[in-house]
């Protein structure tokens, strides 16, 4: 008889490990991650792993910190044995990148979908932002399972926004935002960006005479320097609108983005679990865990 996967966590997301750990049929595993004072990185898996799958959680936010030591782990578990490996990675990092805006810039979105596809045997992800390329297989090659976070964001539309109006500040916020709009019943509007900068956008102006009486309701799938979100507050308020609730599938919070969002007057700032932060109320362990046995039961026998 088959021994059950191996799930451990390189780095943090201890609430989503306890929630796939109580989700799935796995055994937890162990591994160490630290620096040497050099600032070189120590990777260690505890325990065996030979002839078994092992599962590797790792958001892939701050990815130019983590790639490598997760390469090294996934490595290592294959030289100690492992059947298969497997990435869990909630948020994949760098798909915003994915033309070339500037002569001789990389595309990191193909570039990095591949360098995961090339060391793992399956991934895990969730809403990765596909916009100039409409599905992740255009970019990732391997055996993979999308999670979509829209009835999470849904349900707590559902249950915690009095007549809400969702506006998605931009066209590739479409997708999440008529479908977090479709389940929670609520009307919706679109706005267009312009993005000018690193940290400077400038976002349209919503139709704000009819929805007077509502509570805006944000959604966007990323907030990375929520200059995005601030601006589309701004707008809100200016037309004097109900403060609004910012809902997000991945809290990146890039410097104080967290803080100015907070200062701004909004009703709430609410992400999902994919990257742990404070404004966590969307628990993805559910969606994840449904996806990750799915994709270790069409992959068996892949390997
Ligand atoms: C890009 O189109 C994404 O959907 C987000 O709107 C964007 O990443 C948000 O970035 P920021 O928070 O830096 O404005």
């Amino acid at each position: 008889m088959r021994t059950v996967p191996l799930l451990m966590a390189l780095d943090g997301n201890a609430g989503l490990l306890d929630g796939l750990a109580r989700a799935l049929p796995v055994e937890r595993g162990a591994c160490e991650w630290r620096h040497f004072p050099d600032g070189e990185s120590r990777v260690r898996l505890v325990g065996g792993c030979a002839g078994r799958d092992v599962l590797v959680l790792c958001s892939l936010d701050r990815a130019d910190a983590r790639f490598l030591p997760l390469l090294f782990l996934a490595d290592t578990a294959r030289e100690l044995g492992a059947r298969r490996v497997l990435l869990i990675a909630p948020y994949l990092a760098y798909m915003r990148q994915d033309t070339r805006f500037a002569p001789g810039e990389a595309v990191s979105a193909r570039l990095f979908a591949g360098y995961v596809a090339g060391r793992f045997d399956g991934l895990v992800t969730v809403d990765p932002h596909l916009h100039r390329f409409r599905r992740l297989s255009e970019i990732y090659p391997g055996p993979h399972r999308l999670v979509h976070a829209a009835p999470l964001l849904a349900a707590y539309v559902r249950e915690h926004v009095d007549r809400p109006v969702l506006i998605g500040p931009d066209s590739e916020s479409a997708q999440w935002v008529a479908a977090v709009a479709a389940r929670a019943g609520a009307p919706y509007q679109v706005l267009s960006k312009r993005r000018l900068g690193d940290r400077e956008v400038e976002v349209s102006l919503p139709e704000t005479a009819r929805w007077a009486g509502h509570t805006p309701v944000l959604v966007d799938d990323i907030i990375a320097t929520g200059r995005t979100l601030l601006q589309t507050v701004a707008h809100l308020q200016a037309a004097g609108l109900k403060p609004p609730a910012c809902l997000a599938v991945h809290g990146l919070f890039a410097e104080d983005a967290y803080a100015r969002l907070q200062a701004a007057g909004v009703q709430a700032i609410v992400t999902s679990n994919s990257v742990a932060h404070a404004s966590n109320a969307l628990d993805l362990s559910g969606l994840i865990a449904a996806a990750t046995a799915e994709l270790l039961q069409t992959t068996e026998g892949i390997s």
